[in-house]
């Protein structure tokens, strides 16, 4: 694989990142809303957090990126610098410039839109070299990509998508692509092989998924290899969290690290997000995240009797302060004692910069959980003679967090 690191082969790669991750499992053992139930910060390990703790914001905001202090421990210092040395290597592509009609971006926002326009110029590329005029869209949504790849660049796309309703919103937008509601999974896998074939007439396609979330990416690296009319797929996964398939691999299976956690770690912010942040920011992440713990450290009886109103329990913006989180927090659910409630706080307001020193070593990790499933992905799609692949990141880490296409070729 040429994204590893250099010197690395997959099994290889794999055996390096899990022997970090067996001596850091604390830093993702527990869910981030256990953190003072399961008592891990005030483990031996957790001792580093205050060393972070006593850093200047823009020392801090760097930690993820490599910054360390000569005075720390040998332990700390090789962790931040085996993060850094183990994140897969992925060429960045020139942004595009764009000449798509702006009506064409109705109902995107300014981030979907440059995310469109950069997969649209990429599958334009790739299908260039192999006369390719058709492409089938799996996870479309309301068809974004689909609309400039029809309009802007002439291809006849099928879009495949679950959600009925999203099917019916995108062809009232436009009812020049043809749209499917199915969802495709391994029961199902050989009925839609029929169908795109049909759908094809005898012609060769890509097939492309933006944000193909959970283990949708991993379900559309199965219809690429059973679809022999599949000459490319260019998929851009997002979510491994939600993935009941992860790991794939059986090292990593074995393994018995690579639990929701990580995955969650690997899915979240990364270290060039991190090194934007302001103290403000930091304050109230932390105070969000130890807001969520305390709730955890209700007894059961009273958690039972704990309703949310709302699928959130606390607006983001409420998290500015704690008097705020705690009257959204009153609001947004019934049972809850406010009373109990202002008094875990104050024993526990002063862990927030821990807590947040506990997140910075978990982005310093992001990168690697990040390369450790995208590895695992492609092992486990590509691992055959017959396919090429590489990786190309469409937009840089600060506008789209994920971004990295899989770009896999059938020779
Ligand atoms: C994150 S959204 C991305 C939508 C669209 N590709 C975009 O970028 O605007 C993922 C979409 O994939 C759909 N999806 C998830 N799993 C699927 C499956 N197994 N089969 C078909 N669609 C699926 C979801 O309903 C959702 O619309």
């Amino acid at each position: 694989m040429d994204c590893l690191p250099v010197a690395y082969n997959f099994d290889s790669y794999v055996r390096t990142i899990l022997d970090l991750l067996k001596k850091w499992a604390w830093l993702f053992q527990y869910k981030n809303v256990d953190l003072l139930e399961s008592g891990v910060l005030d483990s031996p390990e957790a001792s580093y957090l205050s060393l972070i703790s006593d850093l200047q914001l823009e020392d801090l905001n760097l930690v993820p990126q490599g910054f360390m202090k000569y005075v720390w421990p040998g332990d700390l210092k090789m962790f931040l610098r085996s993060c850094h040395e183990l994140k897969l290597v992925i060429p960045k592509m020139e942004t595009p410039s764009s000449k798509i009609n702006v009506a064409l971006f109705r109902g995107m926002k300014m981030k979907k839109r440059k995310e469109v326009i950069a997969l649209s110029h990429v599958v334009s590329e790739t299908c260039m070299k192999y006369g390719i005029r058709r492409v089938v869209d799996i996870g479309c949504g309301l068809g974004h990509v689909d609309r400039i790849l029809h309009h802007t660049y002439g291809f006849k796309v099928l879009g495949i998508e679950m959600d009925v309703n999203k099917v019916k919103r995108a062809k009232e937008i436009d009812c020049f692509i043809d749209y499917i509601v199915a969802r495709l999974s391994e029961e199902t896998l050989s009925q839609l092989v029929s169908t795109i074939n049909d759908w094809l007439g005898g012609e060769q396609m890509c097939l492309i998924a933006l944000h193909s979330c959970g283990d949708l990416s991993i379900h559309v690296g199965a219809l690429f290899k059973a679809l022999s009319t599949a000459k490319c797929q260019i998929v851009i996964p997002c979510c491994y969290h939600r993935s009941n398939l992860l790991p794939l691999s059986k090292l990593l299976k074995e393994s018995g690290l690579v639990n929701v956690n990580l995955l969650r770690i690997a899915s979240d912010i990364n270290a060039k997000r991190w090194e934007q942040m302001t103290s403000e920011e930091h304050m109230a992440h932390g105070r969000s995240v130890l807001s969520r713990n305390i709730m955890q450290l209700f007894p059961q009886t009273d958690k039972n009797s704990i309703k949310k109103n709302r699928r959130h329990l606390m607006r983001k913006s409420a998290t500015n302060d704690w008097n705020s989180c705690l009257q959204n927090c009153l609001e947004r659910s019934s049972g809850l004692n406010a009373e109990k409630l202002q008094t875990d706080w104050n024993s526990y307001e002063w862990r927030i910069r821990q807590v947040e020193s506990f997140t910075c070593l978990q982005v310093c990790l992001q990168g690697v959980a990040e390369g450790l499933v995208i590895a695992d992905i492609l092992n486990h799609t590509f691992g055959q003679q017959n396919f090429h692949f590489k990786l190309l990141k469409l937009l840089d880490d600060v506008t789209s967090p994920r971004s990295t296409a899989i770009i896999g070729t059938r020779l």
